[in-house]
């Protein structure tokens, strides 16, 4: 804005018309710096601190157009009036066009003048703020700019920080799994080894129909652990050699339930649970628990069923030896479509999917 007093910076090679024009405005209490042109006025101009500028359109030395240039360019909420004589009307429209604010035929009347500085102070007064605005916009952008820098940088390091995090779950409930797997195993003398090559045999079946990222994971993680509730049934019955009588049986087909029960509320392991829950299922609904059939059962838990059945005719046992692959193979084929689902029982046959496990044994 204006300051109070304004102070009116006037150029005129004529020191009478310099002269009147000082007269005015300093009676109304403008303050008023001269100059009579010529190239020291751009030095002045530099110098001094104004608000408006009123300048002689005509000079021998630098002439108005000039000077409004200068001002124009350096100044840019400062109004420039042009005094200019009669002739000159064609000119001072030209220097309107170029950005004057205002003209004034000489020789100035009082009243003219006063008209023309009250405008040209209200229009100042516009520039500057309009100037003050476009600082305020800009620096509020460039806030917020930054504010969107900054905050886009604490994201990233959130979400560094969270997949730190997540990976660090993801390998403690691997080591986890890994333990119990151990704790399975060692119950039961008769499966060294089965828990990991049930994961490897079954992630290789699960990619074979393109099963991927959470699912294949899931299975994973069920194949590793399908005989988890083995916890909770009794050494004696688990590993007693020779056939078990019917109370034996039904307590050691619990273990596919306990197993559920181990796992459900664990987080991220519901799925997990309800595959164990249904590794024993058949294919024809004569499994247990429930005696789903068909896709009622989860298809991991199909997987798991064909493999399972694998690798424990194809494992040593203390009264056997492992079975060869044909024999086991058209073992599978005959109960295919009763016990197994033949679609992954064919799977795992046709594309050799045991060989993912075995150091060549035949
Ligand atoms: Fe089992």
């Amino acid at each position: 804005m204006a300051t109070n007093p304004t102070n009116i910076f006037i150029i005129d090679d004529e020191e009478p018309i310099r002269k009147v024009l000082n007269t005015h405005l300093s009676k109304e209490g403008f303050n008023v710096i001269q100059s009579s042109g010529g190239n020291p006025v751009f030095d002045a101009l530099r110098a001094n601190s104004f608000d408006i500028v009123i300048s002689d359109l005509r000079m021998p030395e630098v002439n108005g157009t000039e000077i409004l240039e200068f001002v124009k360019t350096n100044f840019d909420t400062v109004p420039v009036i042009m005094l200019t004589g009669f002739t000159d009307v064609s000119v001072a429209i030209d220097v309107l066009k170029k950005g004057a604010f205002d003209y004034l035929m000489k020789p100035v009347k009082k009243e003219d003048l006063m008209a023309a500085v009250r405008r040209a102070i209200g229009h100042r007064g516009l520039l500057v703020r309009n100037k003050e605005l476009q600082t305020e916009n800009a620096q509020y952008k460039s806030f917020l700019e930054q504010r969107v820098i900054e905050r886009t940088k604490e994201l990233n390091n959130k979400a560094t920080e969270l997949q730190k995090a997540y990976d660090l779950l993801k390998g403690m409930n691997l080591q986890f799994a890994n333990a119990l797997a151990e704790t399975i195993e060692a119950k039961d003398h008769y499966t060294r080894g089965h828990c990991n090559r049930m994961k490897t045999l079954c992630a290789e079946m699960g990619r074979l129909i393109e099963m991927n990222g959470k699912d294949l994971e899931t299975l994973e993680y069920a194949a590793l652990l399908h005989d988890l509730g083995k916890i909770g049934v009794n050494e004696s019955v688990l590993n007693k050699e020779g056939s078990l009588d019917n109370v034996e049986s039904a307590h050691i087909k619990r273990h596919a339930e306990i197993g559920e029960k181990i796992l459900l509320g664990v987080p991220l392991m519901d799925e997990v649970a309800r595959i164990i829950a249904a590794h024993h299922e058949n294919y024809d609904g004569t499994g247990y628990p429930k005696g789903l059939r068909g896709g009622e059962i989860p298809l991991s838990a199909r997987l798991i069923a064909v493999a399972d059945l694998f690798d424990a005719m194809r494992s040593d046992r203390p009264y056997r030896k492992g079975m060869p692959v044909e024999k086991i193979f058209s073992e599978m084929q005959r109960v295919s479509g009763t016990q197994l689902d033949p679609e992954m029982t064919n799977l795992f046959i046709a594309h050799k999917v045991y060989l993912t496990v075995e150091a060549v044994k035949e």
